[in-house]
């Protein structure tokens, strides 16, 4: 039985052999593939960089840089992410308070927000998870006067739109991951972005700092291209799956490495943009499908999706209340090649107890909601026939 891969962006040898082409054309790659960028997300500013987080990083070091206040240290975020985030935030010196999940949205409760701000935010981070859009425009508006920043993080929503803008793009500043396992995938990357032009010069100065890619290290990298192109194909990936398994995040960053974006990455992000509506376009209908399949059956709980958005799922998240359901699903999904993943299996505040300020839970949405979900891939490669054997083994399991 071939097994579908979780996640990826399967590149063509054409695509591969093409972005090596971008080797000679210097930084011409990464001037067209932010112009095609700049146009899909219609922002005036961009920024390359080698991943979400070093994204993330730069905006924070800005931040600390134009803050009205040494003492502004704190991020919000939701309690229920990626805990990678944390990350750039203790890199940059600054402090994580958390926000409960919305149990009908999966991301942050923005009814929350309010609370958790205190004359130390320097800005707020919510995420659009699995490619679900949060609606930004009304976080913006209730912070206009406070001198607190809005940072989109859109590293697995790049494609998704909510009120007809680009999620990542709507708040003063956002960014978003190019990585492996993201909506479109350079193998790495983060792309930063900003409204405010007087930024410009900060950002780029920032960005100018980070160290280049040695050739070693590209060439590496074009080897990584190669691999990946087999490893997110259901053959490649049945094949090398006790390899591949090596290559999983099963543990907790503790450090990241931040450095240019190649031409070469440049080149083949170029490239994969000429498919981005089909790209997207089979995110959208893939995790609309796998909404009405689970949609109102007992047993299972879906996100809203906001009125006005569309989500161009990175995964698809579906609550299994009983634990036991969920487990003999995966089951069954697995002998039908779909792999589904638990990720996060818990929240941050249990990864970080010193986030959790009180004795008892104080995030109790997002500690349910991480210990209760399922995801279904549902990229370009998840077609009809799967869809519908999935259907089948949901009702079977009623
Ligand atoms: C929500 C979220 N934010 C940030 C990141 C970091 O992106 P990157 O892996 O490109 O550093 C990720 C990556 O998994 C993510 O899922």
């Amino acid at each position: 039985m071939l097994r579908m891969p979780t996640a990826g962006t399967p590149y063509d040898l054409v695509e591969i052999a093409r972005a090596t082409l971008g080797l000679c054309e210097n930084d011409r790659a990464q001037t067209a593939f932010s112009r095609s960028l700049k146009k899909y997300l219609d922002v005036e500013n961009l920024i390359l960089v080698n991943s979400g987080t070093t994204a993330c990083y730069l905006l924070l070091e800005l931040f600390k840089k134009i803050r009205i206040s040494d003492k502004r240290n704190e991020i919000i975020l939701p309690a229920y992410t990626a805990p990678s985030l944390l990350l750039p935030i203790r890199a940059a010196g600054l402090n994580a308070v958390l926000v409960d999940t919305d149990p009908d949205t999966f991301n942050i409760d923005i009814r929350k927000i309010r609370a958790a701000i205190t004359p130390q935010t320097l800005a707020i981070m919510p995420v659009h998870m699995f490619g679900l859009p949060v609606d930004i425009a009304p976080i913006v508006e209730a912070v206009t006067e406070q001198e607190i920043f809005i940072i989109e993080d859109a590293a697995s929503s790049l494609g998704s739109v909510i009120g007809g803008r680009q999620t990542g793009a709507i708040a003063p500043f956002g960014f978003y991951s190019l990585n492996r396992g993201k909506n479109v995938s350079t193998l790495a990357g983060g792309i930063i972005v900003w409204k405010e032009p007087g930024y410009t010069a900060l950002l780029k100065d920032l960005a100018a700092n980070l160290p280049p890619v040695s050739h070693k290290a590209e060439f590496l990298m074009w080897l990584r291209f190669l691999g990946l192109s087999m490893a997110v194909r259901p053959l490649g990936y049945t094949a090398l799956a006790p390899i591949l398994a090596k290559f999983k995040y099963t543990t907790l960053h503790t450090h990241f490495d931040s450095f240019a974006y190649t031409d070469m990455q440049a080149a083949l992000g170029k490239i994969l943009w000429r498919r981005i509506e089909q790209l997207t376009n089979r995110r959208v209908g893939n995790g609309l499908a796998l909404m009405r399949i689970f949609a109102g059956r007992p047993g299972f709980t879906t996100p809203t999706i906001l009125p006005d958005a569309m989500a161009a799922f990175n995964q698809f998240p579906v609550i299994v209340h009983d634990l036991g359901r969920r487990q003999r699903l995966q089951e069954k999904l697995l002998k039908i090649g779909i792999e589904t993943t638990l990720m996060y299996e818990k929240p941050l505040h249990y990864i970080f107890p010193e986030l959790n300020p009180r004795t008892y839970d104080n995030f109790p949405q997002a500690t349910y909601l991480a210990e209760h979900l399922l995801l279904i891939p549902p990229h370009t490669q998840i077609g009809l026939a799967l869809l519908k054997k999935i259907k089948t083994i949901v009702e079977a399991t009623d």
